[in-house]
């Protein structure tokens, strides 16, 4: 069905489509008609003491203002990752700043995380209205307007604001689309986040805590930052964020590739952190899952959950059960 509305939606530009999607899902029952019976994408694991129906789980960037919870839970979603939301609400870059490349299955985005803020999502989150029914994390960025010196002071403010309201929390320090937030994953600049975070987080119910890498780290510079991750017992890693290598893609517009054009490295990605780490450290498994061998692969990489953004782009919300084997 949704491969006969694609060529429709693809007409449009991609960020008009998104909103409009959004809109739909979180005002409408469509999700509920559409979505599969929750009996259908039960394959349960827990991590972390969080209870997940399955692994698969809808990445960051999709929902940054945590508007379509209950709808995302409704198509089959195992766990949603929110945001990223940074401590000042912002607009983010001028549109447009999504492209599809529907040749190599990809997408170029250069968002530079438009949201509403820390404060106001933790109001909205805090409303009777928002589900409890399926984990929630929420991925934390810098504002453009903060200095990176002071990019700390940020990650803190908004990880305090949103504390109650995570299941889990990720550090984004790799999207590409803040000027020098991928600095952060030097182990200078990351480690002071990481001690200020797991301070407070010692201090209260202490939740799981991950960081979010770029698939375009060396592996040696990998292998320092889950040094870190072991030195202030972090949760675990979520692999990958978006690439700056364009070379398997013609579009020539600026910002992070998703989609196919990823998967194989983020695979990569994955399999080390899992040798390296001696399958120890949980890692969320993202970047070109859009078949049910994409996802296996993930899994067999060592990722013990997995997320989409890109893919579901392409496949439509049909797509959960396909990863899971239950429907066509
Ligand atoms: C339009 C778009 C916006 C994104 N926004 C964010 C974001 O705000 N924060 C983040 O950590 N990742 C963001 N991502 C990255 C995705 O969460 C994911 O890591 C990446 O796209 C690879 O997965 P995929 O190939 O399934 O899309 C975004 C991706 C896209 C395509």
């Amino acid at each position: 069905m949704y491969q006969l509305i694609r060529p429709l939606l693809f007409r449009f530009d991609a960020e008009r489509v998104h909103h409009a999607v959004l809109n739909i899902l979180s005002n409408s029952p469509l999700a509920k008609l559409v979505g599969p019976k929750s009996s259908e994408v039960e394959d349960p694991v827990e991590l972390w003491g969080l209870k997940f129906r399955n692994r698969i789980g809808l990445a960051a960037g999709m929902d940054k203002n945590a508007a379509a919870l209950g709808a995302w839970h409704d198509l089959g979603f195992g766990f949603v990752e929110i945001g990223t939301v940074t401590r000042h609400g912002q607009p983010g870059n001028p549109t447009p700043r999504i492209f599809r490349c529907p040749a190599q299955q990809g997408l170029v985005n250069r968002m530079g995380f438009p949201n509403l803020g820390a404060e106001a999502i933790a109001r909205h989150l805090s409303s009777r209205k928002v589900i409890n029914r399926f984990p929630i994390g929420i991925n934390l960025g810098k504002s453009k307007v903060t200095e990176l010196e002071d990019a700390l002071s940020d990650y803190r403010f908004s990880f305090e604001k949103l504390y109650p309201y995570g299941d889990f929390f990720v550090i984004n320090v790799s999207s590409p689309n803040t000027p020098g937030l991928r600095t952060l994953q030097q182990t200078s600049a990351l480690e002071p986040i990481f001690e200020t975070l797991q301070d407070y987080n010692r201090g209260q119910s202490h939740k799981p805590l991950l960081v979010k890498i770029a698939p375009d780290l060396t592996f040696e510079e990998i292998a320092a930052v889950l040094g870190l991750i072991e030195k202030h017992g972090l949760a675990g890693i979520v692999a990958t964020n978006t690439t700056l290598d364009h070379s398997g893609i013609t579009l020539k517009e600026t910002g992070g590739l998703s989609g196919i054009p990823v998967r194989g490295k983020s695979t990569a990605i994955i399999r080390f952190i899992a040798k390296e780490s001696a399958g120890k450290l949980p890692i969320i498994g993202v970047g070109g899952v859009f078949t049910r061998s994409d996802y296996l692969e993930k899994l067999d990489a060592g990722a013990s959950l997995v997320q989409v953004y890109t893919g579901f782009v392409y496949e439509g919300p049909g797509m959960i059960g396909r990863l899971l084997n239950v429907s066509g």
